[in-house]
């Protein structure tokens, strides 16, 4: 579930911090993409090095003289999540406060990812009016605490302010990165296929990819496994799994291999209908004159999925110019459980732009037309009705 995200642990000055090393090597080995962050403090308790060879990559330590421009901001906005381990009262009390005179607290306050605190500290310290304010602050912020918990602390104590331990660390990141698609395997077709005439050139479609990339991410950020299959270059969401292809041929294997396997398919890919029958072994020359195209149409992968024994939910997209008269058709011959379709004539919609008016159609007949929206909305929009579908 943390496999490919983006968390960026945060380490201040405790003696837990050593234990910081072994939640380092846990997110590590389930395959989530580390950077680490120490406070001056930390370094007292853990040496950089030790985190540097658990992430693979150099630790950042300083608001300046680092390779990165503006580090605070930097990994601000590429942490998915951001997990202060141990979390001290220093460094709770500075978050709650907005303060930002060094690395952590202005990173923290330069971004817009969830934050997860695992505070450790003495019990007199926890137990401070002070702290407990901060911790108030905190939680009405919006930042998430686990722990802390009770047993021995440093200097033999006993009591409250013992840093959880990593493995509960490591379930709270899953579960913070579990969404309601939790538990689900989805499969989502993207891009334009291209048909090979001669070495050089293809019939192909304007499809970016936008459309089915932000289905994916969106996907993922709700919790579930997202395998995309694609012919777009567009950079891959985290937490996605893609499997590249160019030809109808090659994402009609692909879709088909993977089908039976997922819970959903969404099929937004615009899929050539047509393909040359043969291709040309060498690139066509304008001196050899004008050539002849012959035409064969492509595999209908869509209703390849919806023909499937074990079918999964599928969700088609239908690209129209005008009326979507020709959409309404294609619920009942595609056999889809719901068609997104598109008037990609409209402005605003369809090819290459960022955003997408869509006509939600079922096949009871029903429909939703939902205004000209962000094609992230769009899709957010999409998993949670294919969610209230599923539920009900
Ligand atoms: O990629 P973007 O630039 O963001 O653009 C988004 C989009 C316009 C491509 C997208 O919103 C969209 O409409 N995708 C479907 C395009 C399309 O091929 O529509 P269609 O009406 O020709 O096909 C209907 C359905 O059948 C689609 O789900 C398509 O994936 C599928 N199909 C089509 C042909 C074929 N041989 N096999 C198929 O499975």
């Amino acid at each position: 579930m943390v496999k490919d995200r983006r968390i960026l642990l945060a380490v201040t000055g405790g003696i837990a911090a050593y234990k910081a090393v072994y939640l380092a090597r846990r997110l590590v080995e389930r395959g989530a993409d580390l950077e680490v962050i120490m406070t001056e403090s930390a370094r007292q308790f853990v040496g950089e090095q030790t985190f540097a060879a658990v992430a693979g990559k150099p630790v950042t330590t300083d608001l300046f003289g680092t390779d990165r421009v503006s580090p605070h901001t930097e990994l601000g906005r590429w942490a998915e999540l951001i997990v202060v381990a141990p979390a001290t009262a220093a460094s709770l009390s500075k978050l709650a406060a907005g303060l930002s005179d060094d690395l952590l607290s202005a990173t923290l306050l330069a971004t817009a990812a969830p934050v997860l605190l695992a505070p450790a500290m003495h019990t007199e310290m926890w137990e401070h009016p002070a702290t407990q304010r901060n911790v108030t602050q905190l939680i009405q912020d919006g930042h998430r605490l686990i722990g802390p918990a009770v047993g021995s602390l440093a200097g033999g104590d006993e009591g409250t302010g013992r840093m959880v331990e990593p493995e509960e660390i490591v379930k709270a990141i899953e579960a913070a990165f579990a969404g309601p698609l939790s538990g689900w395997r989805v499969l989502i077709s993207a891009g334009g296929t291209r048909e090979p005439i001669d070495p050089v050139r293809y019939v192909g479609n304007r499809s970016s990819g936008k459309m089915g990339y932000a289905i994916a991410e969106s996907a993922a950020a709700r919790g579930a496994e997202v395998l995309l299959v694609t012919s777009s270059h567009l950079p891959l969401p985290a937490g996605v799994e893609s499997f590249p292809v160019e030809t109808a041929e090659e994402m009609a294997d692909q879709v088909w291999r993977l089908a039976h396997t997922v819970d959903v398919a969404v099929l937004a890919a615009a899929v050539a209908d047509f393909r040359p029958v043969a291709q040309f072994d060498s690139k066509l020359r304008r001196a050899d004159g004008i050539p002849e195209l012959i035409l064969e149409p492509t595999p209908d992968i869509l209703a390849g999925v919806t023909q499937l024994d074990d079918r999964p939910f599928v969700v088609g997209f239908a690209a129209e110019t005008g009326s979507l008269e020709g959409a309404r058709r294609k619920v009942t011959d595609k056999g889809v459980d719901l068609l997104v379709a598109n008037n990609v004539s409209d402005e605003g919609s369809g090819f290459g732009t960022d955003t997408n008016r869509v006509t939600i159609m079922r096949p009871d007949g029903s429909t939703d037309e939902w205004p000209l929206l962000g094609k992230r909305q769009v899709a957010d929009r999409l998993w949670d009705l294919v969610l209230q579908i599923r539920q009900s």
